[in-house]
């Protein structure tokens, strides 16, 4: 009799939940696999983790570890601690973890001691910036790990640099990518309503219309952990919505820090700088899909407004996705130079690129044929 190939899917912040979506409704189609979904708990808030479930329709978790938030060693070691039990009682053939959060490393570190197959989506991205806690998830991770897929050939790159062997590397385009492309027609349809921070109502095709507005986010330590830095970019925002209206979905790591640096009155006082909760993916890919400009520090985001063709300014001093800048329609920037690029934008000469290879709403099939042909003997003895 055939015995089912038991992997386990990680997933737990945010940027998981929209490369997660389109492998498992993939994977479930074939009785070869026994999927096991496990959510770590590291986002846990309902507008960072529930509402992204229901909106991408994957299954409910078969197991949640229930982590949430702590330093990153305390989060790391929750996460070792319970994952490890949960392999030990399913005994999974593969663990597959995607992306670069702490819940990626962490369920790595413990299948791979475990013997288990480990595979990593998302592998080979680099900064090198090791002051960034996702550069160190994501060296660790590919250290340790058996297969990697790859979203871009300059993370292959990287991969065979660091000594990997290139048979176990297979670039098979993006995820996230696949997740736009199912959801957009989607997106286009709901309504969106966004109570900003005064209690103001904002509709979108009324006081809010497309091309007309730009969008943020911002959560990366180095941008809003201190108040200097959390300060000027105040201001610099608070100028931009001058011009037009800015959308402001705010992170709780960051409204956390707004709060503490008793920087909310200030915030406030921007009448066109519409600050919100965290958006659902639906809403969030509309407002996206509809501006003028994205202004973030985020990782996934470069890749979505690549993909949309839409002028994006990321506040960072380098990227893990450089071919969303060589290809794309991404640009670093530093924060002197937002002013000056928004005008570039606002004049009609924003950066536009074009659409990385494989990044075609295909990656789920490419990815689960492989995987097929990896597990196929086990399978058939
Ligand atoms: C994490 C990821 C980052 C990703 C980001 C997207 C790591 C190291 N970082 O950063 O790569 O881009 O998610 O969101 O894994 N919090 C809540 N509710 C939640 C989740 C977090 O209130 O549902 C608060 C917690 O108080 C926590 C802070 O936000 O202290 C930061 O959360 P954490 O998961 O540690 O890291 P992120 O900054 O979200």
């Amino acid at each position: 009799m055939n015995s089912k190939i038991k992997i386990i899917l990680v997933a737990g912040a945010r940027p998981n939940f929209m490369k997660i979506a389109p492998l498992i409704h993939e994977m479930e189609k074939y009785e070869m696999f026994d999927t096991l979904l496990v959510h770590t708990g590291q986002h846990y808030d309902e507008k960072m983790s529930e509402l992204f479930f229901e909106q991408l329709n994957i299954p409910e978790p078969d197991v949640n570890l229930e982590v949430g938030s702590a330093s990153h060693a305390v989060q790391t070691a929750r996460i070792m601690e319970r994952f490890e039990k949960v392999c030990i009682d399913e005994k999974p053939d593969a663990v597959l973890v995607v992306g670069d959060v702490n819940s990626t490393v962490a369920c790595v570190l413990v299948a791979t001691k475990l013997n288990i197959k480990t595979i990593h989506y998302e592998a080979g991205l680099r900064s090198n910036d090791r002051t960034m806690p996702e550069e160190i998830n994501r060296v660790v991770t590919d250290a340790i790990c058996d297969i990697f897929f790859t979203t871009s050939s300059d993370a292959d790159n990287n991969l065979i640099r660091e000594g990997k062997d290139p048979y176990k590397i297979f670039m098979t385009g993006n995820l996230m990518i696949d997740s736009l492309i199912n959801n957009l027609n989607k997106s286009k349809k709901i309504k969106v309503e966004i109570k900003g921070n005064n209690g103001e109502k904002y509709k979108y095709g009324e006081n809010i219309k497309s091309g007309e507005y730009g969008i943020m986010t911002f959560h990366r330590p180095s941008n809003v952990d201190r108040k200097d830095d959390l300060e000027e970019l105040i201001e610099i925002w608070g100028s931009i919505s001058e011009r037009l209206p800015l959308i402001f979905p705010v992170h709780p790591r960051t409204l956390k820090n707004i709060k503490n640096f008793r920087l909310t009155e200030r915030i406030k006082s921007f009448s066109n700088l519409i600050i919100c909760k965290p958006l659902g993916y639906l809403e969030f890919l509309k407002l996206v899909s509809g501006a003028k400009f994205v202004l973030t520090d985020s990782g996934g985001i470069q890749e979505e407004t690549t993909y949309l063709n839409i002028p994006c300014l990321t506040l960072r001093r380098n990227t893990e996705r450089p071919i969303t800048i060589t290809e794309g329609s991404n640009k670093l920037v530093k924060k002197n130079e937002i002013i000056q690029e928004i005008n570039l934008i606002l004049n009609g000469k924003g950066k536009r690129g074009k659409i990385p290879k494989y990044w075609d709403g295909k990656s789920a099939d490419r990815i689960v044929e492989i995987l097929k042909s990896i597990f196929i003997d086990k399978w058939r003895n």
